[in-house]
């Protein structure tokens, strides 16, 4: 069948679909304690973040007032090296003012995306500001920028699957896996 990129293929699992599901859980219980009784707006980092967050979510209690919104920035394209070029294509539709945030996003590389979305929304006075970030590549980070709740750090290797992507595809696999040239 036609639509698999040539020069990369899957190379192995890094981390598998149950060990991703137990430290969401961890990640959401830290959550529920923190928050609890208060009202929160989660914003996922399309299209990356949204595998991510949708079981995030679920795994809240329900003493947590929870609202979902969503931002899109630009990406690397279809290139697997960061550009290093943040330009917002969609906002949040909610205003951040007075509230709880937490942002969620899959992974942070250069940290470059992650800090400026960070300025960006702290500058508009919600209460409190979080970030909550699947994976770190600590060897990459170019800017210096705090998770307050974090899933994984992972080696220097480019990785799909869970809602990461290479030129858009692997989103849908349920483990997180490397690539390899091929
Ligand atoms: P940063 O601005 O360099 O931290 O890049 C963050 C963005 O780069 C993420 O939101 C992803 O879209 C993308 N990215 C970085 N590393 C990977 C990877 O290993 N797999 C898939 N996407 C990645």
């Amino acid at each position: 069948m036609a639509g698999i990129d040539a020069s990369f293929k899957l190379g192995g699992i890094l981390l598998s679909k149950e060990r991703i599901n137990q430290r969401v859980a961890e990640l959401a219980a830290d959550i529920n304690n923190e928050y609890r009784g208060e009202r929160l707006i989660i914003v996922g980092v399309l299209k990356g973040a949204v595998i991510f967050m949708a079981d995030l979510v679920r795994m809240i209690e329900s003493s947590i007032d929870v609202r979902m919104d969503f931002m899109a920035v630009s990406s690397y394209g279809n290139s697997s090296s960061s550009s290093g070029a943040v330009k917002i294509i969609k906002d949040m539709d909610t205003p951040a003012e007075g509230e709880h945030i937490i942002l969620v996003e899959d992974i942070m590389d250069t940290g470059l995306t992650l800090s400026y979305l960070k300025d960006m929304l702290a500058a508009r006075n919600p209460r409190s500001f979080r970030t909550c970030v699947l994976l770190e590549k600590p060897d990459r980070k170019t800017v210096e920028c705090t998770i307050e709740y974090k899933g994984f750090e992972i080696p220097d290797k480019f990785v799909v699957g869970y809602g990461l992507d290479y030129a858009g595809k692997w989103r849908n696999l349920g483990d997180i896996w490397c690539l390899e040239e091929g």
